[in-house]
Formats: structure tokens, sequence, C-alpha cells
């Protein structure tokens, strides 16, 4: 897994309306490509023989998610499920389901996708849903793995960084519905955020 940018990042590369916001570039794009690149190709290797259906989490995983499966050439199902823990504060809270999965995962080979792995409640406890459906296998995929936080003893069985316990925001993961749209993994500065949870 690499974990530096190999092409150096060009001036300006965090939008001039968002300097005073986000702290620094954790991961360029240039970067995420070639990773997601790389894990697209390990799970066409490992599902290649299988009935693979894709259960996204929303909302986070819009952008790795897109650009993950056109990266993917086999059969698949893709389905979501909205999943919503934060709300705009940064401590783990309860779950709320925003979106029921509608497929039929009985008896085929699960493939779920997160944009971050943290605390680890997500994952666990969408796998223990997903179990009562009776799927053949689950196998789990996130883009971020922040284990210093982990509670859950929860491991990926595919990721794509391992990423420190700072706030990281941008490539679909958000604060409080913001910075999803950009197009590198960045750090959010604490004022944003500590003046949020006042
Ligand atoms: C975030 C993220 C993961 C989850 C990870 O979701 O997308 O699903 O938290 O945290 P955990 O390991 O501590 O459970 P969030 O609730 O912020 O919703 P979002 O995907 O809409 O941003």
């Amino acid at each position: 897994m690499s974990s530096e940018n190999p092409i150096p990042l060009p001036e300006n590369y965090i939008p001039a309306h968002l300097k005073s916001e986000v702290e620094s570039v954790l991961i360029g794009q240039w970067q995420i490509a070639h990773r997601v690149e790389e894990m697209a190709a390990t799970i066409m290797e490992d599902f290649r023989d299988k009935d693979l259906v894709i259960v996204s989490l929303l909302n986070g995983t819009i952008l790795f998610l897109a650009d993950l499966i056109r990266q993917i050439d086999l059969p698949m199902h893709l389905d979501f499920m909205g999943v919503s823990s934060y709300g705009s504060g940064t401590e783990a809270r309860e779950l709320a389901y925003t979106k029921e999965l509608r497929l039929d995962v009985e008896g085929r080979d699960v493939l779920l996708v997160d944009d971050i792995l943290d605390t680890g409640q997500t994952l666990h406890q969408v796998t223990l849903k997903l179990l009562k459906l009776n799927p053949s296998s689950i196998k789990t995929c996130v883009l971020l793995d922040k284990a210093a936080r982990r509670v859950h003893e929860i491991e990926a069985d595919y990721v794509g960084f391992e990423v420190p316990d700072e706030f990281v925001v941008g490539y679909g993961l958000d604060f409080a519905e913001r910075y999803r749209n950009l197009p590198f993994i960045g750090v959010l500065k604490p004022k944003v955020y500590e003046s949020r949870e006042a």
C-alpha cells in the first residue's frame, strides 16, 4: 500500500475559499486513483467466480464507489444502505438507517463498501444486520482505516489507506454535509468542528 503522493501537488491545490478551513492535503487525487485501481484489481481476482453483490453505505461512499466499480470488470449487483452515525459532531452516536437494502443477498457474495472505518460501529452493526439475510459470504472494503479510534474489534478485508487520528474530509467524506466534493482527502482545521460542537 503506497503512502506517499507520487506526484507533487500543485500550488493552490486546496481551493482558495477553503484555505481557512482545510489544514492540509493528506491524500491527493492521483494517489487515490492509483490505490483504487489496485484495490479493484485485487477485488476482481477474489470475486471472479462469485455471485458479487456490492452493498455501499450512503452517503460517504459516493465518490469512492463510483471510481471503484468502474474498474471492477465483473458481473455484479449493486444496492445501497443509508446509515448515519455522526450528525454534525465528531463523536459517534446511535446508528440510524436512512435507507434499507432492497436487493436479495441470500446465497450471494456481499462486498460491503464504506468510506472510512473509524470506531467500527457502523461496519460491525451493518455486518450483523446483513448476516441475518443469509448471504453466502461477506467481505468489507473501506477507503480509509483510522485504527486509532477503534472500539469494536473489526478489520476490513480491503483497505485503501491507513489514516492518522485527524478529522478527514473530502472524496465523499463530510463535516456537517460539507467538503464531500473535494477530489482529495484533506485534514480539517480543528476550529471548524470545535466551533460547531460548542
Ligand atoms: C461515517 C462514515 C462511516 C462511519 C464510520 O458515516 O461514512 O460510515 O461514519 O464510523 P464508525 O466506524 O465510527 O462507525 P456518517 O454517519 O458520518 O454518515 P455519512 O456516510 O453520510 O457521512
